[in-house]
């Protein structure tokens, strides 16, 4: 099993070959989607909702990340790992950037990190890059501006803001991002974008265009509960089915029918 690097991602995009990206935030899951051969485990800040229960990405910290993308990393033996850097930890500075990722890759054994924005992010960008440090950018809607851009909104509607997109896609691979993830751009744009960077795009709901794609894994699994974006496509019941054993377990305990003697020490 040959470890998943950056040329090869770029070698499958310029065959023309699409590749997948699924989060992962603990052992087990990176195992699994690591033998399922998912190319890329990301680390991504969405378990600020998915595993430790805040309402956005903002709060995450450094440490909450830190701690996951070592899990992660110890167990992903050919996937590359990229762990997402959280709010708050690079907008200040290229610097605080560098700095922030650098834990990332000594602490976490993280091989790669993402960071959110365009244009204004060019700079960080170049640094880490300078650095050392391999860069997967993320345009489109970015949850951690949130409140900037008004909620969760799909991004690049309209000839302005498809140019904006088109401009911060461009300036990303200008500052050396070997990958660049799309959320919620029109199809036709992500398509542009696809058509116009040498850089692997990697989208999620933006269309069947990009060069590879991402979920985030309780979504793609059906863990989570209530309603899914519409980009999402549940390819499992996974809440049904643990809802079904944990239910199973208190009524056998209950019933006295678990644990039975194949489950028990004689003296
Ligand atoms: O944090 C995350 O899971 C992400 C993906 C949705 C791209 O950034
Ligand atoms: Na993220």
């Amino acid at each position: 099993k040959r470890r998943v690097r950056i040329p090869h991602l770029q070698a499958m995009t310029d065959r023309g070959d699409r590749w997948s990206m699924l989060t992962a935030y603990d052992m087990y899951t990176a195992e699994i989607f690591d033998e399922a051969g998912i190319e890329v485990l990301l680390v991504g800040d969405s378990a600020g909702n998915n595993v430790y229960g805040y309402d956005t990405t903002l709060p995450v910290s450094v440490e909450e990340m830190v701690f996951l993308t070592r899990a992660v990393s110890r167990a992903a033996t050919r996937a590359l790992v990229l762990a997402d850097l959280p709010f708050g930890s690079y907008q200040a500075s290229p610097e605080q950037g560098y700095l922030t990722a650098a834990r990332f890759m000594k602490e976490g054994g993280a091989h790669a990190v993402k960071l959110e924005g365009g244009v204004e992010m060019a700079p960080t960008i170049e640094r880490l890059v300078r650095g050392g440090i391999p860069v997967c950018a993320h345009i489109g809607f970015t949850p951690q501006s949130e409140h900037t851009l008004g909620g969760y909104r799909v991004q690049g509607r309209g000839e302005e803001q498809a140019e904006r997109t088109l401009a911060d896609a461009r300036a990303v691979e200008a500052a050396g991002a070997f990958a660049v993830v799309l959320e919620m751009v029109p199809a036709p744009v992500a398509a542009r974008v696809s058509e116009e960077l040498r850089i692997p795009t990697v989208g999620i709901g933006a269309g069947p265009s990009c060069d590879a794609q991402v979920l985030v894994w309780q979504d793609m699994a059906g863990l989570r509960g209530g309603k899914a974006p519409r980009f999402v496509k549940k390819y499992a019941d996974l809440r049904g089915e643990l809802s079904r054993a944990a239910g199973e377990f208190a009524r056998e305990v209950q019933s006295g029918t678990f644990p039975a003697a194949e489950h028990s020490f004689d003296a």
